[in-house]
Protein backbone atom coordinates (compact mmCIF):
# COMPACT_ATOMS: atom_id res chain seq x y z
CA UNK A 1 0.00 0.00 0.00
CA UNK A 2 1.27 3.62 -0.86
CA UNK A 3 0.39 6.14 1.65
CA UNK A 4 3.30 8.32 0.86
CA UNK A 5 6.40 8.78 3.09
CA UNK A 6 5.22 10.89 5.86
CA UNK A 7 2.18 8.87 6.54
CA UNK A 8 4.21 5.69 6.15
CA UNK A 9 7.37 6.88 8.57
CA UNK A 10 5.21 8.61 11.04
CA UNK A 11 7.12 7.08 13.95
CA UNK A 12 10.33 8.55 12.59
CA UNK A 13 9.17 12.32 11.87
CA UNK A 14 8.06 13.33 14.66
CA UNK A 15 5.97 16.35 13.17
CA UNK A 16 3.15 17.14 11.14
CA UNK A 17 0.34 16.01 13.50
CA UNK A 18 -3.18 17.29 12.38
CA UNK A 19 -1.29 19.13 9.53
CA UNK A 20 -2.15 18.94 6.15
CA UNK A 21 0.40 16.56 4.30
CA UNK A 22 1.37 17.48 0.89
CA UNK A 23 1.29 13.92 -0.80
CA UNK A 24 1.43 11.91 -4.35
CA UNK A 25 1.80 8.70 -2.44
CA UNK A 26 5.75 8.65 -3.11
CA UNK A 27 7.90 5.70 -1.92
CA UNK A 28 7.01 2.23 -1.01
CA UNK A 29 9.19 1.43 -4.60
CA UNK A 30 10.43 -1.77 -4.93
CA UNK A 31 13.81 -3.57 -3.65
CA UNK A 32 14.85 -6.08 -6.14
CA UNK A 33 17.32 -8.86 -5.92
CA UNK A 34 19.19 -8.29 -9.46
CA UNK A 35 19.13 -12.14 -10.12
CA UNK A 36 21.15 -12.40 -13.61
CA UNK A 37 23.91 -9.10 -12.82
CA UNK A 38 24.37 -10.91 -9.59
CA UNK A 39 25.57 -13.92 -11.28
CA UNK A 40 27.13 -12.35 -13.52
CA UNK A 41 29.24 -10.75 -10.95
CA UNK A 42 29.63 -14.23 -8.60
CA UNK A 43 29.66 -14.53 -5.25
CA UNK A 44 27.76 -11.00 -4.16
CA UNK A 45 24.19 -10.05 -3.81
CA UNK A 46 23.01 -7.23 -5.61
CA UNK A 47 19.75 -5.53 -5.21
CA UNK A 48 18.43 -2.99 -7.08
CA UNK A 49 15.98 0.39 -5.15
CA UNK A 50 14.33 1.60 -8.33
CA UNK A 51 13.15 5.27 -7.34
CA UNK A 52 11.71 5.74 -11.06
CA UNK A 53 8.73 4.52 -9.93
CA UNK A 54 8.18 7.52 -7.45
CA UNK A 55 5.48 9.56 -8.89
CA UNK A 56 7.74 11.90 -10.93
CA UNK A 57 9.99 9.26 -11.47
CA UNK A 58 12.75 9.72 -9.03
CA UNK A 59 13.31 10.12 -5.56
CA UNK A 60 13.08 13.67 -5.46
CA UNK A 61 9.40 13.22 -4.32
CA UNK A 62 10.77 12.15 -1.11
CA UNK A 63 11.95 15.11 -0.12
CA UNK A 64 9.45 17.25 -2.13
CA UNK A 65 6.46 15.92 -0.34
CA UNK A 66 8.28 17.15 2.95
CA UNK A 67 9.71 20.35 2.00
CA UNK A 68 6.59 21.50 -0.12
CA UNK A 69 4.21 20.54 3.12
CA UNK A 70 6.53 22.50 5.19
CA UNK A 71 6.22 25.54 2.97
CA UNK A 72 2.80 25.32 2.95
CA UNK A 73 2.57 25.00 6.60
CA UNK A 74 4.85 28.22 7.29
CA UNK A 75 2.64 30.39 4.93
CA UNK A 76 4.70 30.33 1.68
CA UNK A 77 2.93 30.78 -1.60
CA UNK A 78 5.92 29.51 -3.70
CA UNK A 79 9.05 27.69 -4.08
CA UNK A 80 12.07 27.86 -6.24
CA UNK A 81 15.00 25.58 -7.15
CA UNK A 82 17.80 25.04 -9.10
CA UNK A 83 17.91 21.47 -11.14
CA UNK A 84 19.40 19.25 -13.61
CA UNK A 85 15.84 17.98 -14.60
CA UNK A 86 14.47 16.04 -11.53
CA UNK A 87 14.49 18.48 -8.94
CA UNK A 88 11.99 20.75 -11.04
CA UNK A 89 10.32 17.93 -12.17
CA UNK A 90 9.08 17.43 -8.42
CA UNK A 91 8.87 20.65 -6.86
CA UNK A 92 6.59 21.48 -10.16
CA UNK A 93 4.48 18.69 -9.74
CA UNK A 94 4.38 19.24 -5.90
CA UNK A 95 3.65 22.78 -6.05
CA UNK A 96 0.48 22.09 -8.51
CA UNK A 97 -0.60 19.61 -5.58
CA UNK A 98 -0.33 22.47 -2.95
CA UNK A 99 -1.68 24.96 -5.30
CA UNK A 100 1.02 27.16 -5.17
CA UNK A 101 4.00 28.45 -7.78
CA UNK A 102 7.14 27.32 -8.73
CA UNK A 103 10.01 28.78 -10.22
CA UNK A 104 12.80 26.34 -11.49
CA UNK A 105 16.33 27.93 -13.05
CA UNK A 106 17.53 24.59 -15.31
CA UNK A 107 20.81 24.53 -17.28
CA UNK A 108 20.08 25.71 -20.69
CA UNK A 109 19.66 22.53 -23.29
CA UNK A 110 21.56 20.61 -20.69
CA UNK A 111 18.14 18.90 -19.41
CA UNK A 112 16.74 15.81 -20.66
CA UNK A 113 13.64 16.69 -22.52
CA UNK A 114 11.56 13.89 -20.64
CA UNK A 115 12.32 16.52 -17.39
CA UNK A 116 11.60 19.59 -19.30
CA UNK A 117 8.23 18.23 -20.58
CA UNK A 118 7.36 17.29 -16.74
CA UNK A 119 8.00 20.69 -15.41
CA UNK A 120 6.55 22.49 -18.53
CA UNK A 121 2.85 20.34 -18.20
CA UNK A 122 3.08 20.16 -13.99
CA UNK A 123 2.83 24.74 -14.57
CA UNK A 124 5.76 25.96 -13.30
CA UNK A 125 7.53 29.02 -14.23
CA UNK A 126 10.88 27.97 -16.34
CA UNK A 127 14.10 30.45 -16.51
CA UNK A 128 16.54 28.61 -18.39
CA UNK A 129 20.52 29.98 -16.99
CA UNK A 130 23.14 30.21 -19.53
CA UNK A 131 25.38 28.58 -16.83
CA UNK A 132 25.26 25.41 -15.07
CA UNK A 133 23.84 23.88 -12.01
CA UNK A 134 26.20 25.40 -9.96
CA UNK A 135 25.61 28.94 -11.11
CA UNK A 136 21.86 28.16 -11.01
CA UNK A 137 22.13 27.13 -7.33
CA UNK A 138 23.76 30.41 -6.51
CA UNK A 139 21.23 32.45 -8.14
CA UNK A 140 18.26 30.55 -6.66
CA UNK A 141 20.06 31.12 -2.79
CA UNK A 142 20.35 34.39 -3.47
CA UNK A 143 17.07 35.02 -4.31
CA UNK A 144 16.06 33.03 -1.76
CA UNK A 145 17.16 34.97 0.61
CA UNK A 146 15.22 37.86 0.06
CA UNK A 147 12.34 35.81 2.05
CA UNK A 148 9.91 35.87 -0.92
CA UNK A 149 9.81 32.12 -1.96
CA UNK A 150 11.03 29.36 -0.25
CA UNK A 151 13.83 27.79 -1.37
CA UNK A 152 13.64 23.46 -1.92
CA UNK A 153 17.15 22.06 -3.17
CA UNK A 154 18.41 19.63 -1.05
CA UNK A 155 20.25 22.83 0.99
CA UNK A 156 16.65 22.90 2.82
CA UNK A 157 16.55 20.26 5.64
CA UNK A 158 13.26 19.32 4.78
CA UNK A 159 14.37 17.91 1.50
CA UNK A 160 16.91 15.35 2.88
CA UNK A 161 14.43 14.97 6.33
CA UNK A 162 12.15 13.15 3.60
CA UNK A 163 14.57 11.45 1.71
CA UNK A 164 15.74 9.54 4.38
CA UNK A 165 13.22 7.58 4.29
CA UNK A 166 14.88 5.69 1.29
CA UNK A 167 17.23 3.95 3.87
CA UNK A 168 14.09 2.88 6.13
CA UNK A 169 12.48 1.52 3.34
CA UNK A 170 15.67 -0.37 2.23
CA UNK A 171 16.26 -1.86 5.77
CA UNK A 172 12.39 -2.99 5.45
CA UNK A 173 12.16 -4.49 2.73
CA UNK A 174 15.61 -6.63 3.56
CA UNK A 175 14.11 -7.64 6.45
CA UNK A 176 16.08 -9.78 8.57
CA UNK A 177 19.19 -9.71 5.91
CA UNK A 178 21.96 -7.48 6.69
CA UNK A 179 22.79 -4.22 4.17
CA UNK A 180 26.74 -4.47 3.31
CA UNK A 181 27.29 -2.23 1.30
CA UNK A 182 24.70 0.66 -0.10
CA UNK A 183 25.94 2.56 -3.63
CA UNK A 184 24.41 5.59 -4.98
CA UNK A 185 25.20 8.48 -7.48
CA UNK A 186 26.28 11.28 -6.46
CA UNK A 187 25.70 14.88 -7.72
CA UNK A 188 24.94 17.88 -5.33
CA UNK A 189 25.27 15.18 -2.39
CA UNK A 190 22.35 15.42 -1.09
CA UNK A 191 21.27 11.55 -1.30
CA UNK A 192 23.91 10.23 0.18
CA UNK A 193 23.91 12.45 3.24
CA UNK A 194 20.04 11.66 3.36
CA UNK A 195 20.78 7.52 3.39
CA UNK A 196 23.78 7.79 6.09
CA UNK A 197 21.53 10.09 8.34
CA UNK A 198 18.42 7.51 7.14
CA UNK A 199 20.56 4.56 8.29
CA UNK A 200 21.92 6.20 11.37
CA UNK A 201 18.39 6.94 12.68
CA UNK A 202 17.37 3.13 12.32
CA UNK A 203 20.82 1.68 13.83
CA UNK A 204 19.97 4.54 17.15
CA UNK A 205 16.68 2.55 17.18
CA UNK A 206 17.80 -0.51 17.33
CA UNK A 207 16.08 -1.56 13.80
CA UNK A 208 19.83 -2.55 11.99
CA UNK A 209 22.06 -4.02 14.17
CA UNK A 210 25.00 -2.34 11.52
CA UNK A 211 25.35 0.10 9.35
CA UNK A 212 26.52 -0.52 6.14
CA UNK A 213 29.28 1.05 3.89
CA UNK A 214 28.68 4.14 1.60
CA UNK A 215 29.55 4.25 -1.53
CA UNK A 216 28.62 6.97 -4.04
CA UNK A 217 29.82 7.42 -7.26
CA UNK A 218 30.47 10.70 -9.62
CA UNK A 219 30.66 10.96 -13.63
CA UNK A 220 34.28 11.61 -14.42
CA UNK A 221 34.26 14.42 -15.66
CA UNK A 222 32.01 15.87 -12.84
CA UNK A 223 33.92 14.21 -9.78
CA UNK A 224 34.44 17.16 -7.63
CA UNK A 225 34.30 14.78 -4.51
CA UNK A 226 36.84 12.24 -5.89
CA UNK A 227 39.48 14.85 -7.21
CA UNK A 228 39.25 17.30 -3.74
CA UNK A 229 38.80 20.15 -6.09
CA UNK A 230 35.95 22.15 -7.62
CA UNK A 231 35.15 21.23 -10.97
CA UNK A 232 34.57 24.63 -12.86
CA UNK A 233 33.10 23.19 -16.70
CA UNK A 234 31.58 19.56 -15.03
CA UNK A 235 30.91 17.55 -18.41
CA UNK A 236 29.22 14.02 -18.24
CA UNK A 237 26.45 12.18 -20.58
CA UNK A 238 24.25 11.97 -17.23
CA UNK A 239 23.07 15.21 -16.81
CA UNK A 240 21.19 14.84 -13.31
CA UNK A 241 24.60 14.75 -11.77
CA UNK A 242 26.71 17.13 -13.96
CA UNK A 243 27.67 19.08 -10.68
CA UNK A 244 31.08 20.86 -10.02
CA UNK A 245 30.13 22.04 -6.75
CA UNK A 246 28.18 20.33 -4.61
CA UNK A 247 26.01 21.72 -1.90
CA UNK A 248 26.37 18.60 0.88
CA UNK A 249 30.15 18.08 -0.13
CA UNK A 250 31.50 17.79 3.83
CA UNK A 251 28.36 15.78 4.24
CA UNK A 252 29.35 13.40 1.79
CA UNK A 253 32.19 12.92 2.76
CA UNK A 254 31.91 12.65 6.82
CA UNK A 255 29.21 9.71 5.69
CA UNK A 256 32.06 8.31 3.32
CA UNK A 257 34.79 8.38 6.33
CA UNK A 258 32.35 7.49 9.26
CA UNK A 259 30.92 4.45 6.92
CA UNK A 260 34.76 3.53 5.65
CA UNK A 261 33.18 3.89 2.38
CA UNK A 262 34.21 5.03 -0.75
CA UNK A 263 33.70 8.03 -3.13
CA UNK A 264 34.89 7.19 -6.49
CA UNK A 265 34.66 7.52 -10.25
CA UNK A 266 33.30 5.82 -13.30
CA UNK A 267 33.28 7.12 -17.04
CA UNK A 268 30.05 7.82 -18.86
CA UNK A 269 30.91 4.82 -20.62
CA UNK A 270 31.06 2.73 -17.86
CA UNK A 271 27.64 4.72 -16.58
CA UNK A 272 25.77 3.63 -20.27
CA UNK A 273 26.96 0.09 -19.86
CA UNK A 274 25.69 -0.41 -16.88
CA UNK A 275 22.46 1.54 -17.91
CA UNK A 276 22.23 -0.88 -20.60
CA UNK A 277 22.89 -3.98 -18.27
CA UNK A 278 20.10 -3.28 -16.23
CA UNK A 279 17.71 -2.98 -19.04
CA UNK A 280 18.84 -5.89 -20.79
CA UNK A 281 19.50 -7.98 -17.80
CA UNK A 282 17.46 -7.18 -15.31
CA UNK A 283 14.15 -5.07 -17.19
CA UNK A 284 15.14 -2.06 -15.57
CA UNK A 285 15.75 0.89 -17.24
CA UNK A 286 17.21 4.14 -15.55
CA UNK A 287 18.27 7.44 -16.64
CA UNK A 288 21.61 7.19 -16.97
CA UNK A 289 23.07 8.61 -13.73
CA UNK A 290 21.16 5.92 -12.03
CA UNK A 291 23.48 3.30 -13.75
CA UNK A 292 26.40 5.58 -11.67
CA UNK A 293 25.77 3.22 -8.59
CA UNK A 294 25.75 -0.07 -10.44
CA UNK A 295 28.77 1.20 -12.73
CA UNK A 296 30.46 1.36 -9.55
CA UNK A 297 29.62 -1.85 -8.42
CA UNK A 298 30.78 -3.46 -11.76
CA UNK A 299 34.19 -1.64 -11.24
CA UNK A 300 34.53 -2.14 -7.53
CA UNK A 301 33.58 -6.01 -8.27
CA UNK A 302 36.68 -6.01 -10.80
CA UNK A 303 38.95 -5.35 -8.54
CA UNK A 304 38.04 -7.78 -6.19
CA UNK A 305 36.44 -5.03 -3.03
CA UNK A 306 34.02 -7.15 -1.90
CA UNK A 307 34.03 -9.67 0.50
CA UNK A 308 31.95 -13.03 -1.21
CA UNK A 309 28.56 -12.92 0.07
CA UNK A 310 28.14 -9.43 0.64
CA UNK A 311 24.77 -7.93 0.08
CA UNK A 312 24.91 -4.74 -1.83
CA UNK A 313 21.91 -2.54 -2.43
CA UNK A 314 21.97 0.30 -5.71
CA UNK A 315 20.16 2.99 -5.64
CA UNK A 316 18.69 3.57 -9.08
CA UNK A 317 17.76 7.07 -8.39
CA UNK A 318 15.66 7.54 -12.03
CA UNK A 319 13.13 6.17 -14.47
CA UNK A 320 15.06 5.83 -18.26
CA UNK A 321 11.47 7.50 -19.98
CA UNK A 322 12.66 10.79 -18.87
CA UNK A 323 16.18 10.88 -21.03
CA UNK A 324 15.54 8.76 -23.70
CA UNK A 325 17.31 10.43 -26.67
CA UNK A 326 20.92 8.90 -25.69
CA UNK A 327 19.71 5.54 -26.48
CA UNK A 328 17.43 6.33 -29.35
CA UNK A 329 20.51 8.78 -31.04
CA UNK A 330 22.92 5.58 -30.51
CA UNK A 331 20.81 2.86 -31.79
CA UNK A 332 19.75 4.14 -35.31
CA UNK A 333 16.86 1.30 -36.85
CA UNK A 334 16.22 1.11 -40.40
CA UNK A 335 12.40 0.07 -41.56
CA UNK A 336 11.96 -3.10 -43.32
CA UNK A 337 9.11 -3.04 -46.10
CA UNK A 338 6.16 -4.89 -45.46
CA UNK A 339 7.26 -8.39 -46.72
CA UNK A 340 7.11 -11.25 -44.10
CA UNK A 341 9.70 -13.26 -46.16
CA UNK A 342 12.34 -10.44 -44.84
CA UNK A 343 10.40 -9.75 -41.65
CA UNK A 344 10.48 -13.67 -40.80
CA UNK A 345 14.58 -14.04 -42.43
CA UNK A 346 15.22 -11.12 -39.22
CA UNK A 347 13.77 -12.66 -36.70
CA UNK A 348 15.09 -16.45 -37.69
CA UNK A 349 18.34 -14.83 -38.53
CA UNK A 350 18.51 -13.35 -34.57
CA UNK A 351 17.22 -16.58 -33.27
CA UNK A 352 20.22 -18.70 -34.79
CA UNK A 353 20.53 -21.40 -36.81
CA UNK A 354 18.52 -21.84 -40.67
CA UNK A 355 14.66 -21.89 -39.55
N1 LIG B 1 20.44 10.67 -9.76
C1 LIG B 1 19.53 11.45 -10.35
C2 LIG B 1 18.62 10.83 -11.35
C3 LIG B 1 19.45 12.83 -10.02
O1 LIG B 1 18.54 13.59 -10.61
C4 LIG B 1 20.36 13.36 -9.08
C5 LIG B 1 20.34 14.78 -8.74
C6 LIG B 1 21.28 12.48 -8.49
C7 LIG B 1 21.29 11.16 -8.85
C8 LIG B 1 22.26 12.93 -7.49
O2 LIG B 1 21.66 13.18 -6.25
O3 LIG B 1 22.28 15.55 -6.01
O4 LIG B 1 21.43 14.24 -4.09
O5 LIG B 1 23.69 13.79 -5.03
N2 LIG B 1 19.63 15.62 -9.34
C9 LIG B 1 19.48 17.03 -8.91
C10 LIG B 1 18.39 17.70 -9.72
C11 LIG B 1 20.73 17.78 -8.82
O6 LIG B 1 18.43 18.92 -9.89
O7 LIG B 1 17.47 17.02 -10.16
P1 LIG B 1 22.30 14.25 -5.28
Amino acid sequence: MRSGIINTYKEMYDVLDGESVITLQEGNTPLLLAENISRMLGKVNVYLKYEGLNPTGSFKDRGMTMAVTKAVQSGSKAIICASTGNTSASAAAYAAKANIKCFVLIPNNKIAVGKLAQAIMYGATILPVEGNFDDALRLVRDIAEEGRVTLVNSVNPHRLLGQRSGAYEVCDQLEKKELDYLSIPVGNAGNISAYWAGFNDYYRIGKIKKLPKMLGFQAEGAAPIVENSIVENPETVATAIRIGNPASWDKAVAARNESKGAVEKVTDQEILEAQRLLASMEGIFVEPASAASLAGVIKLAKEDYFPSGSNIVCILTGNGLKDTEIVTSNNKLKPYSVNIKEIKEAIYRSLGGNG
